[in-house]
């Protein structure tokens, strides 16, 4: 009788509303209509600094981005519809992107083009509804939705004209924002986990969630009728900002041996700190973004030389080193093309040190689908607060002049590799190279 009083009680207390828990993840689809979610343009006219940030964060442009659109409609959308049963990973691309498209049940949703409501993408409303999330870990969209009157925050007690409001312990923690930051494959595999690996790190011992890096707190008012207070600034800045990026790591370089003798050989040590990211680098997206470490000399001629990066030996390397090599053939699928050969893998200069994560289709090709991903290679990404170290051994030219060498170490992103966007026609500035850091260092050749 006892334990039955229990379970009551743990019924009762885990599904508040008496009848079944909020449904989250694929259970979302078509369990809303768009009319239930106010735009966020009403938001706009009281939220006027928050309305106007959020609009430049890429989660208000999830559905409606040049890159998210050509993935979306020209890799899996026709992959769809030659694989059907891929039907719910892709139906599923907009239970994060736009996430009242898919709880309508607007799904494959009109091109950006048309205008329709899922342009809003991630919007005020979408996150505010949230009440609770559904799963642990949390992952695909497992957030439960329940838009209405009430707009759901962080702080208690809070008065508003518009709506009513409610304070959630979930509105300053990291497992709100995994439900959309970490995701499976429909083969199982974690092809994004940056709440995971946040877990997994410093920050999150020490309770620094998302928030306090991407919504970071400033004093001002929330709403123009609100007294001032310290408020969570909407920036989601990430990989799209060329300054969140600048200095994620830094980097330091020095030579063994200060002087060398012509004939001998440099060794040099690079050291990158992980000093900003709250989870590894790169994180998201992992299988379009790269980072590569590239260290040059320069003679006291003016002459130049490329060093490549010494090898480690660990399994799975070479995949860390740039080399000529084709891949992503699976992109030839969708696409229609038979025997695609591929494109090349790296598109950054042979030899240099480049810290990713390779994902692989079903039969082992690299691959940028991470639907269509069954496993992962090895994880060469930088950790938060973690320190690598690369060695260069250069064994000095017959011709060097005697003198001053210099070295520098040039560390750069890129938020998708070259050779893929310059494939699918994606935009410039999706593949543009960003400058995360430099260092320098020198010797002195004698005789
Ligand atoms: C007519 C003005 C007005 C409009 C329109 C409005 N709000 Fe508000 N909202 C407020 C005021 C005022 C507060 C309380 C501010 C305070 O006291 O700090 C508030 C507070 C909030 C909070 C904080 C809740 C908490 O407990 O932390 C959220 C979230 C919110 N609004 C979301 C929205 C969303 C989403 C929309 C659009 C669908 C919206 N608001 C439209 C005036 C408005
Ligand atoms: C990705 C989800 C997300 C989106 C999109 C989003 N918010 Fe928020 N918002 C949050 C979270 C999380 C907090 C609480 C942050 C904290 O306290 O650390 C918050 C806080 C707020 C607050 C209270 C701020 C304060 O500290 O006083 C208001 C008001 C608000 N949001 C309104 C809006 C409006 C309006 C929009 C659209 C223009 C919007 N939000 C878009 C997640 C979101
Ligand atoms: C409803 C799903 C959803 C939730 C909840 C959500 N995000 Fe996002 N977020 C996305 C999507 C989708 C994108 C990718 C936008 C695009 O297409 O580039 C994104 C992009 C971002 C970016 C930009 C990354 C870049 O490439 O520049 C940041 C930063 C970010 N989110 C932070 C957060 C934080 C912090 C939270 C929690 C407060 C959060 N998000 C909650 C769906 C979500
Ligand atoms: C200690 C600060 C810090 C914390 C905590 C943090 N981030 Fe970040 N985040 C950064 C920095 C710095 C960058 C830019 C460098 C990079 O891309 O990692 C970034 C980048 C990102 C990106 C773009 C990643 C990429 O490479 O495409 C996303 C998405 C993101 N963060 C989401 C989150 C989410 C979700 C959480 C919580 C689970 C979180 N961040 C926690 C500092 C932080
Ligand atoms: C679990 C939520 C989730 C699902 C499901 C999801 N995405 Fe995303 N997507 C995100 C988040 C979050 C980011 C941002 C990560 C980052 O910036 O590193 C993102 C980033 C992207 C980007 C890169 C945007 C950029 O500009 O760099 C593309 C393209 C994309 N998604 C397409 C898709 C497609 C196509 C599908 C379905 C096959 C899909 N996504 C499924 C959450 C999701």
């Amino acid at each position: 009788m006892r334990s039955l009083y229990l379970l009551l009680l743990i019924w009762v207390c885990a599904f508040p509303s008496f009848g079944q828990p909020l449904p989250s993840g694929d259970a979302l689809k078509g369990t809303r209509k768009y009319s239930d979610f106010e735009k966020s343009e009403v938001c706009k006219s009281c939220h006027v600094d928050i309305y106007q940030q959020w609009t430049q964060s890429m989660m208000a442009q999830a559905y409606t981005h040049h890159w998210d659109e050509i993935e979306y409609f020209e890799l899996a959308v026709p992959h769809m519809e030659k694989a059907p049963e891929l039907k719910d990973a892709v139906d599923g691309c907009n239970g994060c992107h736009t996430p009242m498209a898919f709880m309508a049940g607007d799904v494959t949703p009109p091109r950006p083009e048309a205008k329709s409501r899922a342009n809003e993408s991630v919007s005020c409303e979408v996150c505010h509804s949230i009440k609770g999330i559904g799963s642990d870990p949390p992952f695909n969209f497992s957030f439960q939705s329940s838009p209405g009157r009430v707009k759901y925050g962080a702080k208690p007690g809070l008065q508003s004209p518009h709506h009513d409001t409610e304070a959630l312990d979930i509105y300053q923690k990291a497992e709100y924002c995994g439900s959309c930051h970490n995701e499976k494959s429909p083969y199982g595999v974690w092809v994004k986990s940056t709440q995971l690996e946040w877990k997994e790190g410093p920050y999150a011992k020490e309770g620094v969630p998302c928030m306090q890096c991407h919504m970071p707190k400033a004093l001002g008012r929330n709403a123009t009728m609100a007294q001032e207070d310290m408020v969570a600034q909407h920036l989601f800045h990430g990989a799209h900002d060329n300054g969140k990026v600048a200095s994620a790591i830094e980097l330091r370089m020095h030579p063994e041996e200060r002087e060398v003798r012509y004939d001998g050989t440099v060794t040099l040590k690079v050291q990158l700190f992980s000093a900003k990211p709250g989870h590894k680098f790169p994180s998201g997206s992992v299988e379009d973004r790269i980072v590569w470490l590239h260290v040059t000399a320069t003679d006291v001629n003016g002459k130049q030389y490329h060093l490549p990066v010494d090898k480690k030996g660990f399994a799975g390397e070479e995949y860390t080193i740039a080399s000529d090599v084709l891949a992503y053939q699976d992109m030839g699928f969708p696409k229609g093309l038979a025997s695609f050969p591929g494109v090349q893998r790296d598109g950054v200069p042979i030899g240099d040190r480049i810290f990713r994560m390779p994902y692989f289709d079903p039969e082992g090709r690299m691959t940028v689908m991470q639907w269509n991903t069954k496993s992962l290679g090895v994880d060469y990404r930088i950790g938060p607060r973690e320190t690598k170290i690369e060695t260069f051994t250069w064994k000095l030219p017959d011709d060097i002049p005697l003198g001053m060498v210099t070295f520098k170490a040039v560390l750069n992103y890129q938020k998708l590799v070259k050779p893929v966007a310059d494939f699918l026609n994606v935009p410039a500035d999706e593949s543009e190279i960003v400058l995360v850091n430099t260092a320098s260092t020198w010797v002195e050749v004698y005789e």
